[in-house]
């Protein structure tokens, strides 16, 4: 019966709350890890690693190879941000180019799961400039000031979208402001729908060529791994359930979901959520940014995210797990539509 059978296969084979046994193993000797340190320094808390395929000097391609950090190396850490990377590619943005993999890093040992992000620094000339260093260059002052200025709470006084598009339009050239605002835009949309509650001036930020041959361009969006239930081990969705508050439950996560970016005109500092940003956004309506939001939000099928859900999930995540992210991206969808739509 296909209800026992599932059943036996949650109880063999999960490590927390996630079927390890259906994430694709990169088998020993295949690929090469970096430790991210010297010419391969990355910031960030989590755990990683670079990894390589082919020879080092010339990789035929490179990733960052990430652990989970937060909940005591739960895989599902891993398998939210991949899940989440997933449901961009429906969209029209660019998010990093995801893979969930297990790295079997010796012949006899466990493998280990990892999420995937593949380089988007390609060409040897290109430099993520972060938030933080963008505003920073506008306010002509140094990172490290920038830092010692704003608190995580005072955040929000400077990370507002209206300063975010000045610090764009003073770091553009030419025509790239346009480009660069949508770009932003779009970024805020995925934000939203996704809820995504870590996006701090480390977790977005503009590609420049130091040669200056190619145009400033807004980074693939990476980083979105706070969201959508990444935290909340099975157990305790399964009591929620139990309980039979599972519509409290989603409806206060998703107004929980704190955005860290603030409202154009806005000098109130105290925390919003994304649905308190989107209505600010629509309230003075920025140009280009405007539209580079609203194309993403109209973009977002709940059915078709649903589908693909189902389809690359259902074996690595619990159905009870993969129910809870589906509510939560109907509410959430339903919430940004009645904002745009004036209802
Ligand atoms: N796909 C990528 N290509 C290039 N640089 C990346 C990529 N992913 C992350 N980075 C760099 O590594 C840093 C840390 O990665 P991030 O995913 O933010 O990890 P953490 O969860 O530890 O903050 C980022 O701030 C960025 O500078
Ligand atoms: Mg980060």
């Amino acid at each position: 019966m296909p209800h026992t059978h599932r059943r036996d296969r949650w109880n063999l084979r999960i490590r927390g709350d996630v079927n390890v046994r259906r994430i694709p193993e990169l088998p020993f000797g295949s690929f090469k890890l970096l430790p991210a340190v010297g010419k391969y320094a990355l910031g960030g808390a989590a755990p990683k690693d670079y990894l390589v395929f082919g020879r080092e000097q010339a990789p035929s391609s490179a990733y960052i190879a990430k652990a989970a950090r937060l909940t005591g190396g739960r895989p599902c850490e891993c398998v939210t941000e991949h899940l989440i990377a997933r449901l961009g590619s429906l969209l029209p943005l660019r998010v990093i180019q995801a893979r969930l993999v297990r790295l079997r890093r010796t012949r006899s040992g466990r493998s280990e799961v990892r999420f995937l992000s593949r380089d988007f620094l390609r060409h040897p000339a290109d430099r993520l400039v972060h938030g933080v260093e963008l505003m920073a260059q506008w306010l002509d002052v140094s990172k490290d000031e920038v830092v010692a200025a704003f608190s995580r709470r005072e955040e929000l006084q400077l990370y507002r979208c209206d300063y975010v598009l000045d610090a764009l339009r003073c770091a553009a050239e030419f025509d790239e402001y346009p480009r660069l605002a949508r770009a932003f835009g779009r970024m805020l949309g995925y934000d939203a729908l996704i809820g995504a509650n870590d996006r701090h001036p480390m977790n977005w930020g503009v590609i420049r060529d130091v040669t200056m041959h190619a145009p400033l361009r807004f980074a693939p969006v990476f980083d979105t791994a706070r969201g959508l239930f990444w935290q909340h081990p099975d157990d305790h969705l399964r009591s929620v359930e139990e309980r039979g508050d599972v519509e409290q439950h989603v409806e206060a996560y998703a107004e929980g979901s704190h955005a860290l970016i603030g409202r154009p005109g806005d000098d109130d500092s105290s925390k919003l959520n994304h649905f308190d940003l989107v209505e600010g956004i629509l309230l003075s309506r920025p140009e280009h940014l405007t539209d580079g939001m609203l194309e993403v939000v109209d973009r977002f099928s709940p059915v078709e995210a649903e589908q693909l859900l189902r389809r690359e999930f259902s074996c690595i995540l619990t159905p009870r797990r993969l129910r809870f992210i589906v509510r939560l991206l109907h509410y959430r969808h339903g919430r940004l539509r009645r904002l745009i739509d004036g209802r």
